[in-house]
């Protein structure tokens, strides 16, 4: 950095110290100090701005001073506010072409206050589109490490190139994931599809080896309160991998369920008790705020922090519609098991409940908000960011109820040879199919179908990304009546375990390949192998691209390509073709 800039950045500092009623907060710096333990990220691209992001550390003599004058504060009216406003730390930011800052092209100042938990988010204006561009913080003195971002194209855009992730679970094991995508100098921007973070106790859902790899979680406790959240988040950013990623690209993110409570739909959870654990509304306004203040995120309606739908225009290549499928409009899931009595299965019970057309993913609003986006885009490509899986995912009901994948493909490839049946295998190829996951939109089949319309009476060209499953999964989306609509490119996990777990005894390959065999629409699955999805879009084409890390238990550089499959834009493509 040249002197000049130097000295330009620390009189942006003593300006934003005064701006922000700061003087008090000085006078006690000369024995404390700040820092950036957290780490800088940049969020929510657009073609003329962006959201930069930091968060401001203490030391243990600020915190000491911040005590002192807390309890003085007990005394008067005006001790406490002197507490208050010492407690507002002033931070200058500063936005250049370069990473040396010789072309600073934006600056300011603003506090880090803790009704914010001493994050800071400055959404940057006036930015050129399509651009590279480096960001910092200076508190008092102390700089941050410098971030790397970049706007979005608009125009005529020839490709764009995104990693899709999810599932990213701190004691599950490394974000070695994270690590490989910030090594990446090609991409656009990261997207999360949710589950950013794991609301579970210590010892909870994939912890067997967190105290191994030193990655307990805190608090110890499920979160719960707003103080819970946030230290939760904290902690996530401490991880240096998940801090180099933030600091590489920007993130375009939603949240899924686990960042509030597992299985989460709009009035309540799997994972909550209003009589154990207090009101929902509660619990949900705490997480939704951590997040916010946590995330690089922009809040397309600042009164209303729980909406979180929005695009993102990559000029006329892509618009991206990042989806809410949680928390804004969810119905309550189904469950197969009730619909199970002393007769068996009830068929046309579960059909019933399942085509139910008041039943909703999105919501009214944010189903008619994304008609109202994919009519008004002229993008090659419609991209769906959001949770869940849309492709049909029907299973025969003996797999629910047990039966290896093994035994069940071998007798389904038996009748397919027209070979002789035993009873048995006759007796299980009558069983029905059945849609398992009605977590997913194969639980609210009415409102799948109202975005497949969408698509369909648009005439556009749909690619649906998900995560939510941690496993990786190609689907074709064909409506009620067959017709091709679009495509489903789903990521695996970041860290969090896949149906290894749940079916260790099966071989992964011939596992998926069963899951291929019988499930129509499925065109590629990998079920045992954490990693991220690319995506990169052309005119002519779109192709996805599984990458695959070694192993999140330990440290590792190991990383495959899994697989590629791409997509044909036109009524003539619309379906997975190979590469
Ligand atoms: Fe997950």
């Amino acid at each position: 950095m040249s002197t000049q800039n130097r000295r330009e950045f620390l009189r942006t500092v003593a300006v934003g110290s005064m701006a922000v009623g700061g003087a008090v907060a000085l006078a006690g710096c000369e024995l404390g100090s700040f820092g950036f333990e957290h780490g800088v990220a940049s969020g929510d691209p657009l073609a003329h701005r962006v959201v930069i992001w930091t968060r401001v550390t203490a030391d243990e003599a600020m915190q000491e001073i911040w005590k002192k004058l807390e309890a003085e504060a007990a005394g008067s009216l005006q001790a406490r506010q002197r507490w208050l406003e010492s407690r507002s730390v002033p931070v200058a930011w500063e936005v250049a072409r370069d990473s040396a800052f010789a072309q600073v092209v934006a600056r300011g100042a603003v506090p880090a206050r803790p009704d914010a938990d001493f994050t800071v988010k400055v959404d940057v204006t006036g930015l050129r589109p399509g651009t590279t561009y480096y960001y910092r913080f200076n508190c008092l003195g102390a700089i941050s490490p410098v971030g790397r971002t970049r706007t979005l194209p608009h125009g005529t855009v020839e490709q764009v190139r995104l990693a899709v992730v999810s599932c990213s679970n701190y004691p599950a094991g490394f974000f070695n994931v994270y690590a490989r995508i910030a090594e990446r100098d090609d991409l656009d921007a990261v997207v999360h599809l949710g589950d950013y973070l794991y609301e579970y106790a210590a010892g909870g859902y994939a912890s067997e080896q967190a105290a191994a790899l030193g990655r307990v979680v805190d608090p110890a406790g499920e979160t719960l309160s707003l103080a819970d959240y946030r230290a939760r988040h904290a902690q996530y950013r401490r991880d240096p991998d998940a801090q180099a990623m933030h600091a590489a690209l920007p993130m375009i993110a939603v949240w899924d369920d686990h960042e509030i409570a597992n299985d989460a739909w709009k009035d309540g959870a799997e994972n909550h008790s209003d009589a154990t654990e207090g009101s929902w509304v509660a619990r949900r306004a705490a997480a939704i705020r951590a997040y916010h203040e946590w995330m690089p995120t922009r809040l397309p309606d600042p009164a209303r922090p729980e909406r979180i739908f929005r695009s993102f225009d990559f000029g006329n290549l892509v618009s991206l519609h990042m989806l809410d499928t949680r928390l804004i409009g969810r119905d309550r899931q189904l469950a197969l098991t009730d619909f199970v009595g002393p007769a068996g299965f009830d068929a046309a019970g579960f059909a019933a409940a399942i085509g139910n057309p008041a039943r909703q993913l999105l919501g009214a609003e944010q189903t008619a908000w994304l008609q109202t986006q994919m009519s008004r885009s002229q993008a090659k490509w419609q991209f769906l960011g959001q949770q869940v899986l849309m492709g049909r995912m029907n299973v025969p009901l003996p797999l629910l109820q047990g039966t290896p994948v093994s035994v069940y493909a071998a007798a389904a490839a038996k009748a397919q040879a027209g070979l002789p049946l035993t009873a048995q295998e006759a007796a299980l190829l009558a069983q029905p199919s059945l849609p398992y996951n009605l977590d997913a939109w194969d639980g609210y089949a009415v409102a799948r179908e109202t975005v497949l319309g969408f698509a369909r009476s648009l005439d556009r060209n749909l690619v649906v990304l998900a995560g939510d499953t941690h496993n990786a999964w190609a689907n074709d989306l064909a409506d009620a009546s067959g017709v091709n609509i679009g495509v489903e490119f789903a990521t695996p996990s970041v860290t969090s375990p896949g149906f290894e777990t749940i079916f260790p005894d099966e071989d992964p390959l011939a596992f998926a390949g069963a899951l291929q065999q019988l499930i129509g629409p499925l065109v590629y699955a990998d079920t045992s192998r954490r990693g991220y999805l690319e995506v990169e879009a052309r005119h002519e084409q779109v192709q996805a691209r599984w990458i695959y890390v070694d192993t999140v238990v330990a440290r590792s550089s190991g990383a495959t390509v899994g697989r590629s499959l791409r997509t044909l834009p036109g009524a003539g493509g619309r379906r997975i073709v190979e590469v």
